[in-house]
C-alpha cells in the first residue's frame, strides 16, 4: 500500500497526464495512447481516489467521463430570469450602427442621470446560453436558457465541460459587514457554451466517416452536443466555455461588471480574453470596428459585440424591459451575406444513400471566399425557405465554416422560377428512394447505386480503415464508372491488366496499386470492422467492438443485447450493427471478401470472459486483490466497476469491513459475494 505521500504525487502525475490525453483524444484529435492504456490510467486514479477520498477533486478526471442516458431532461426554474438582448443591426452601413452605439449611450445617461457612463464591452459568442448554479460554492445545477425563466436540466453534460470549476475558492469579495460565511448560499454563473470553428470541422468530418449528417454551423453544434440525454456522448464532443455574468448574488457586491469579470477569472472561469472594461463611448465604437476586423481569425464564432454599462448600481437604476435590459446591446456585424443567382439544385447521393441536396450558385464572394455549392440539407428545408431554381438568394457564410442559403428574394421573382421536388429515383442509379421511418433524409436503397458505391470503396480502402495506398476518391470513382469494381470485395481480384485498361493508368501506378491491395489483405479486426461502413461505427466503436468479440463471426452473431453491453454502444448503434449482418448482401460481400483471402486478424474476445458486461461494486478491504487491482481485472474482462448499488449491479463484492454498500444491495435484491467467490468468478472456476 502506498503512503499518503506517494499516493499524492502519483495522483498528480495521473491527473495530469490524463488532462494531456484528454486534449490529445477530444481536442486535437490525435491520441497518443490506446484506449485501453487511457483506461488503466483513469482506473489507477480512481482507485487511489477512492482509497484517499480526502485527496479527490471535484475537477479531477475521473469524475468527466459522462453518465449514462437519461429519460428526458428535468426543468430548472432559474433563479434570475435570463434575459436576452436587444439587438441592433448595423447592415451594410457602419454609420448606421454608430447612430445606435451613440444613441444607446444618451438613453443611459438621461435615465440614469449620469454625465458620462463607463461601459465594459465583450465579443457576443455564438453557443448557447448557460446557467450554473453554485451552492455553498460548489457546482450542482447547470441549465439551458429555455424560455428565460425555466429551462433544461443539462447537468450531466456540463460537467463534462473540461473549462468548468467544480468549486470555486473560498475568497470572495465579502459584503461590507463581513459574514460567516463569504459565500452566496446560491449563486449564478451564466456564459456561453461553444465549439471552436476547428473542433467543429472535425467533428463533422468524423460525422461524414459514421454517415452522419454534418452540424451547420458551431452553435448548433455547442447545442446539439449539449442537448444530449446520454453525457457521454457530450463528454466526446471538444466544448468550451466562456463565462460573462453573475446572476443571484445574493447581497454580496460586486461594484462593477468588470470586478464581476475579474472575480469570474479568479476562481477559475474562462472568461472571454478579448473583453475590455471600464470604457467610453467613443472607445466602444473602435471596439466594434476592431474586433469586426479580426472576427474571421478568431478560433470560434461571434457575431457582434455586447456593450454593457460597467456599474451594477446604473444597471439596476436602468432596469429592464419585459425581455431584455436596458444596461446591454447587443451589436450585431454585418452579416457576411451576398446575394447570387441560385442556378440549379442538384441531388448528391453519400455512402448510406442518403440523398442531399444541394444548391449550384453563380459564384459569389461572401467574407473573402467564393461560394459556389451551398448544402441545402433535406427536402423539408427548401420548402421552408421556399427556394425555387433561378432565385435570387442571399448567401451567408455561417461562421468560417460553411456556407448557407439563408432565403430568397422573393421580389426579384419574374415568374420563370421552377420550383423544386426531390426525385423519386436515386439520381445515381434510377432505384427507387424511400424516406425512413423517423427520418427527414430521402435514402436509396440499392445496395450496387454507383454513387454510394464509389463512397463506400473509398472509405474502405481510406488510411483509418485498410489504408490501400493509391486508392483515393478519384481512383474509386474511376473503378466503379468502369464497371471493375462493384463491391469493396472486387478490388481484391483487380488485376494489373484490368488496371492498365483505365484511362491514363502508368504501369508502374497499376503495379504499386496492386502491391497496396495485396499488402491489405490482414488488417487488425478493427479497421475492417471500421472498413465495412456500418452506419454509427466509427473508429473508436470499431475498436470496442474489436477487443469485445474478438472475430468477425462472432460480431456478426451478437444480439442487440449483447451489443449494448459494450461501454458508449446504446440501441441505435446496437440495431445498425445487428441489421448489418442481417441484410444478405452485406454477408455476399464478407463472404467474397473471404474467399479473396482477405482475413482481419482475430483477438482475443472478451466476450467469453464470465465478467462480460457484469456490474461490480466493491465495499471493504479487498485482502488478496486490492481494490486497484480488482478494478483492473474486472474491466480489462470486459466488466465495468462502479461506486454504488444500482438495479443495473450484477455483484457485490464485500471485503473486509464492508460498508452501507451491502443494506443497499440486499434492498435490491442484488447478490453479494465475498472476494473468494469473486476472485473464482475471475477464474472462472
Ligand atoms: S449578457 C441580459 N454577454 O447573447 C444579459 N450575452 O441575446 C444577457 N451572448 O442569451 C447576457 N455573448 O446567449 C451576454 N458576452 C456576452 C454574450 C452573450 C453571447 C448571448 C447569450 C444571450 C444572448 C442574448
Amino acid at each position: 500500500m502506498m503512503d499518503r505521500h506517494e499516493a499524492q504525487i502519483r495522483i498528480d502525475l495521473l491527473r495530469e497526464a490524463l488532462k494531456y490525453h484528454n486534449q490529445r483524444y477530444y481536442q486535437l484529435d490525435d491520441p497518443e495512447i490506446t484506449d485501453s492504456e487511457y483506461d488503466l490510467f483513469l482506473a489507477e486514479l480512481t482507485q487511489l481516489e477512492s482509497a484517499f477520498p480526502d485527496m479527490a477533486r471535484p475537477d479531477s478526471p475521473t469524475q468527466r467521463v459522462g453518465s449514462p442516458p437519461l429519460e428526458k431532461f428535468s426543468p430548472v426554474v432559474h433563479l434570475t430570469t435570463m434575459l436576452s438582448l436587444k439587438d441592433v443591426f448595423p447592415m451594410k452601413t457602419d454609420s448606421f450602427s454608430e447612430a445606435e452605439i451613440i444613441d444607446f449611450d444618451r438613453r443611459c445617461r438621461s435615465i440614469s442621470g449620469e454625465e458620462s457612463i463607463s461601459y465594459t464591452v465583450e465579443p457576443k459568442l455564438d453557443g448557447l446560453a448557460v446557467s450554473l448554479l453554485y451552492e455553498n460554492g460548489r457546482f450542482t445545477t447547470g441549465a439551458t436558457r429555455g424560455d428565460g425563466t425555466t429551462g433544461e436540466n443539462v447537468t450531466q453534460n456540463i460537467l463534462t465541460i473540461p473549462s468548468l470549476p467544480r468549486v470555486i475558492p473560498d475568497d470572495l469579495p465579502t459584503a461590507p459587514e463581513p459574514k460567516a460565511n463569504p459565500f452566496p448560499e446560491k449563486m449564478e454563473i451564466r456564459g456561453e457554451v461553444c465549439m471552436e470553428k476547428a473542433a467543429l470541422v472535425k467533428l463533422n468530418r468524423r460525422r461524414d466517416q459514421e454517415g452522419l449528417p454534418p452540424f451547420a454551423n458551431p452553435r448548433n453544434a455547442a447545442a446539439g452536443s449539449l442537448r444530449q440525454l446520454d453525457s457521454r456522448i457530450t463528454a466526446r464532443r471538444p466544448l468550451t466555455l466562456f463565462c460573462y455574468a453573475i446572476a443571484a448574488t445574493e447581497g454580496i457586491p460586486f461594484p462593477t461588471q468588470k470586478e464581476t469579470l475579474e472575480s469570474l477569472a479568479r476562481w477559475g472561469f474562462q472568461v472571454n480574453p478579448l473583453v475590455r472594461t471600464g470604457i467610453g463611448l467613443q472607445a466602444c465604437i473602435d471596439y466594434y470596428h476592431h474586433i469586426n476586423q479580426i472576427r474571421a481569425e478568431l478560433p470560434y464564432e461571434i457575431d457582434g459585440v455586447v456593450i454593457k454599462v460597467d456599474s451594477l448600481r446604473i444597471q439596476q437604476q436602468l432596469g429592464a424591459l419585459a425581455r431584455s435590459p436596458r444596461w446591454a446591446i447587443a451589436c450585431k456585424f454585418a452579416p457576411v451575406h451576398e446575394r447570387t443567382t441560385l442556378e440549379d439544385i442538384i441531388v448528391q447521393v453519400g455512402r448510406t444513400g442518403v440523398l442531399t441536396p444541394v444548391a449550384v450558385l453563380k459564384p459569389v464572394h461572401v467574407g473573402g471566399v467564393t461560394v459556389s455549392r451551398a448544402t441545402l440539407h433535406n427536402e423539408d428545408e427548401i420548402r421552408k425557405k421556399d427556394l425555387r431554381i433561378g432565385d435570387t438568394v442571399i448567401v451567408q457564410r455561417a461562421g468560417d465554416v460553411i456556407p448557407e442559403v439563408v432565403s430568397v428574394d422573393r421580389e426579384k421573382r419574374d415568374g420563370s422560377e421552377k420550383p423544386f421536388t426531390m426525385p423519386e429515383q436515386c439520381p445515381e442509379c434510377g432505384a427507387r428512394v424511400v424516406r425512413i421511418e423517423g427520418e427527414v433524409a430521402l435514402r436509396c436503397i440499392n445496395l450496387s447505386c454507383q454513387a454510394q458505391l464509389r463512397e463506400h470503396i473509398s472509405h474502405f480502402a481510406s488510411r483509418p480503415a485498410l489504408d490501400i495506398d493509391g486508392m483515393g476518391d478519384k481512383m474509386a470513382a474511376q473503378l466503379v464508372s468502369a464497371g471493375l469494381v462493384s463491391d469493396p470485395a472486387d478490388l481484391f481480384f483487380l488485376t494489373k491488366e484490368k488496371l492498365l485498361s483505365l484511362e491514363r493508368m502508368a504501369d508502374k501506378s497499376a503495379t504499386n496499386l496492386i502491391e497496396a491491395i495485396e499488402g491489405a489483405k490482414k488488417p487488425t479486426l478493427a479497421r475492417f470492422i471500421f472498413a465495412l461502413g456500418i452506419r454509427h461505427v466509427g473508429e473508436r466503436t470499431a475498436k470496442l467492438l474489436a477487443g469485445a468479440f474478438g472475430s468477425l463471426d462472432e460480431l456478426g452473431a451478437a444480439g442487440s443485447e449483447e451489443l449494448q453491453k459494450i461501454r458508449d454502444i446504446g440501441p441505435e448503434v446496437a440495431a445498425s450493427i445487428f441489421d448489418f449482418f442481417r441484410e444478405p448482401a452485406n454477408l455476399r460481400v464478407l463472404e467474397k471478401l473471404r474467399a479473396a483471402g482477405v482475413s482481419p486478424i482475430n483477438e482475443e474476445p472478451l466476450k467469453y470472459s464470465p465478467l462480460w458486461g457484469k456490474h461490480f461494486v466493491f465495499t471493504g478491504t479487498l485482502e488478496n486483490t486490492g481494490r486497484h487491482e480488482a478494478k483492473q481485472l474486472v474491466e480489462t474482462l470486459g466488466g465495468t466497476v462502479g461506486s454504488s448499488v444500482t438495479k443495473k449491479t450484477s455483484y457485490v463484492v464485500a471485503g473486509d469491513s464492508p460498508g452501507s454498500k451491502i443494506d443497499d444491495a440486499r434492498k435490491l435484491g442484488t447478490p453479494v459475494i465475498d472476494e473468494t467467490a469473486f476472485i473464482a468468478l475471475v477464474k472462472n472456476e
